[in-house]
């Protein structure tokens, strides 16, 4: 391997910058050829490459988002557009790609593969830390930290007022940012996919607490929670039912995917970066590098989606105990 090109694709995270340095500066570190390529496989479609060196991301570690920028591509589910990626990859002589995204990059990564035979490693990139075969995706501590300062502030009016707040945060179908960044903001409840509370259930907890002296509720609910998807229908269904509160929503939206990656991330990102290009060094292919119990190791593409997300007991009980 002589030359890689590198990319980001899907939705951004904080930590992507931080994982294209890595990959670069270790490209330079082993000498080789590095590209850019914008706009994710769109970019890798209309040929849109930058030559990149170890100063080419000076000043980027602490910036959110990806200066490579980021697309979901629709040309890219198709065999032409792949074809014409693959042309293109060809004629600018590169060896093997570096996707950093989440499960629809890497599912992206598997048919090129197929279709190709053209050597990829992913990193994981995503704020909803939804991927197999890594502790942590690259962007989630981020984001964590994002719902948790934004639900202190809202704890703080919500006190004045005696009020109730339903917070909803991203996720897509995973709850994990909403289970974490809820014990970590000290939520009342929490509404996640993995675990089906239901209206009623949820109304007659907060009685409980009102009762057990509480003047003011925060209740996280994740996007992709079943009755949370409704956030507004939720409030009024709890206006109904719970007379006690005046009921507020806010919906935290994509606030959670920009900001200066945290420490946490860069480490990470940089680790990963570093791995990435060490795995196709060694002749890895069609692997995603993640990180498992602190220690960087790869899986296969075609087991890094999460299929049902498990609900995780522990933290439940934690979140249940925290919040009497
Ligand atoms: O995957 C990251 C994520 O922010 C999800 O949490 C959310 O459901 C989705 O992307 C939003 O996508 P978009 O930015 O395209 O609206």
């Amino acid at each position: 391997i002589k030359k890689i090109a590198v990319l980001t694709s899907g939705g951004d995270s904080p930590g992507m910058n931080a994982a294209i340095r890595a990959v670069v500066r270790s490209c330079t570190y082993h000498q080789l050829e590095c590209l850019g390529v914008y706009r994710g496989y769109q970019g890798l479609i209309e040929g849109d490459f930058v030559t990149l060196n170890a100063r080419s991301v000076k000043n980027i570690i602490n910036r959110g988002g990806t200066f490579l920028k980021s697309a979901r591509s629709k040309e890219f589910l198709s065999v032409e557009g792949r074809k014409r990626a693959f042309d293109n990859l060809k004629a600018e002589g590169i060896d093997a790609l570096v996707t950093i995204g989440g499960d629809g990059t890497f599912a992206g990564a598997v048919v090129f593969n197929e279709e190709h035979n053209f050597p990829i490693v992913g990193l994981p990139g995503t704020i909803d830390n939804d991927i197999n075969g890594t502790d942590f995706t690259i962007g989630y501590d981020t984001a964590l930290n994002t719902v948790v300062e934004a639900i202190d502030k809202i704890r703080d009016t919500a006190h004045s007022h005696n009020r109730l707040f339903l917070v909803e945060v991203m996720g897509r179908d995973a709850g994990d940012i909403a289970l974490n960044a809820g014990i970590g903001a000290g939520a009342e409840e929490i509404l996640i996919p993995e675990q089906n509370m239901g209206k009623d259930r949820l109304v007659a907890s907060l009685k409980r607490s009102k009762e057990a002296g509480k003047s003011s509720s925060i209740v996280v609910v994740a996007e992709g929670d079943q009755i949370g998807k409704n956030i507004f229908g939720l409030a009024d269904y709890i206006r109904e039912n719970l007379t006690e509160y005046e009921v507020k929503v806010t919906v935290l939206g994509h606030i959670q995917r920009g900001g200066a990656p945290s420490c946490y991330d860069r480490v990470l990102a940089s680790r990963l970066g570093v791995g990435a290009v060490d795995a196709l060094l060694k002749g890895e292919r069609d692997i995603m590098v993640g990180i498992v119990n602190n220690k960087v190791t790869s899986v296969p593409f075609t087991e890094t989606s999460k299929g049902e997300n498990e609900l995780d007991k522990e933290l439940i009980r934690v979140a249940d105990i925290t919040s009497v």
